[in-house]
């Protein structure tokens, strides 16, 4: 089989990472790239390109044409309507693996789920995800299939955890869960890694996998707050945005979403994600199937993210 690898996302946070790293490994790669978006895409030149959406079938089957494997990075991350997110995160999971399928020789299929899918009742985000992993589940037949889940996931390009991490840079910790509530983190290097190490496995059991960064019980917020202390050698000034401010914030902004036309992060949804106790995720099914481990501690990650630190002395 040749080694072209077919990606959608690639004009995202995760995927631009991804798709850097796959030419950098030596493989050939196949990207889907609306039209408005070429002009946002790294290197053009340097790949192949579909143009086309999730939404357009005659796109996904020139995409998945003869490929060794897909990785479905192209995901829904904000909106206000469950069919906001239901139209790429479930339809355009199934509209890709009903392209895959089509070949003569099934490719081998990785889709970005989320941590978030393990808790469906919060949101419509969360429910999306899970019904798109429930969907490769059902429809991918004999294809070797991998879902996997990241916790928030962070690096350069990345918009949501960085004005979060911007803040403690000038001082200020904003503490977003309870006291209690622990939370995985990755650096988006190592989820990109850890599809290297997938794709170069040449094949595990079909499933759901999560993963997550090399702090294995997760973080509290005062603890992720703690090691930017000790990073940036200052006290931060800690507020904590209680869930009564977050829903009243996330209901404005829920508004001025429908009013004005944009696909908000912020929602009620959002907030009962961010107010959840546990999002601690675990690597040991992932690492026993492909052997892959993180690299990146929180301090690591933030040096290359914020320019924090330096990670030889923190370690
Ligand atoms: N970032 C995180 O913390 C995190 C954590 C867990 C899971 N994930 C999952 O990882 C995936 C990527 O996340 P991200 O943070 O990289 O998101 P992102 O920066 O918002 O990128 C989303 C990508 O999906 C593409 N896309 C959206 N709708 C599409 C459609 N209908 N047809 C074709 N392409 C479409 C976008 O293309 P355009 O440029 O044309 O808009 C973009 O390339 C998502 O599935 C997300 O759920 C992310």
């Amino acid at each position: 089989m040749p080694r072209v690898i077919a990606v959608t996302g690639a004009t995202g946070f995760i995927g631009r990472m991804l798709v850097s790293q796959l030419r950098g490994a030596g493989w050939s790669v196949r990207l889907l790239v609306r039209p408005g978006s070429l002009s946002s895409l790294p290197s053009p030149q340097t790949s192949e390109i579909v143009t086309g959406s999730l939404e357009d079938p005659v796109a996904l089957e020139q995409l998945v044409d003869g490929v060794y494997a897909v990785i479905h990075c192209a995901g829904a991350v904000r909106g206000s309507t469950f069919e906001d997110f239901s139209r790429v995160n479930i339809d355009g999971v199934k509209q890709l693996v009903r392209a895959a399928l089509n070949q003569p020789n099934s490719p081998r299929f990785l889709s970005l789920s989320s941590l978030a899918a393990r808790e469906p009742q919060l949101s419509h985000y969360a429910s999306s995800k899970s019904m798109g992993e429930q969907v490769l589940a059902d429809e991918s037949g004999d294809m070797e299939w991998v879902a996997l889940r990241p916790p928030a996931v962070y690096g350069p390009g990345d918009r949501e955890m960085l004005p979060l991490f911007q803040w403690m840079g000038r001082g200020i910790a904003p503490i977003l869960g309870e006291p209690l509530a622990r939370l995985s983190l990755l650096y988006v290097e190592d989820l990109t890694s850890a599809i290297l190490s997938w794709l170069e496995s040449g094949g595990c059991r079909s499933g759901v996998y999560e993963i997550t960064d090399t702090q294995n019980d997760g973080y509290s917020w005062e603890e992720v707050t703690e090691r930017v202390s000790a990073l940036l050698s200052r006290r931060l000034i800690r507020v904590p945005l209680g869930e009564p401010l977050l829903r009243v914030l996330a209901g404005i902004n829920l508004l001025g979403a429908r009013i004005l036309g944009y696909a908000p992060m912020l929602t009620p949804g959002k907030v009962r994600e961010i107010r959840h106790p546990d999002w601690v995720g675990s690597n040991r099914e992932l690492t026993a199937a492909i052997g892959w481990i993180p690299k990146f501690s929180l301090e690591d990650g933030l040096h290359v993210t914020m320019g924090w630190g330096r990670p030889d002395s923190t370690n």
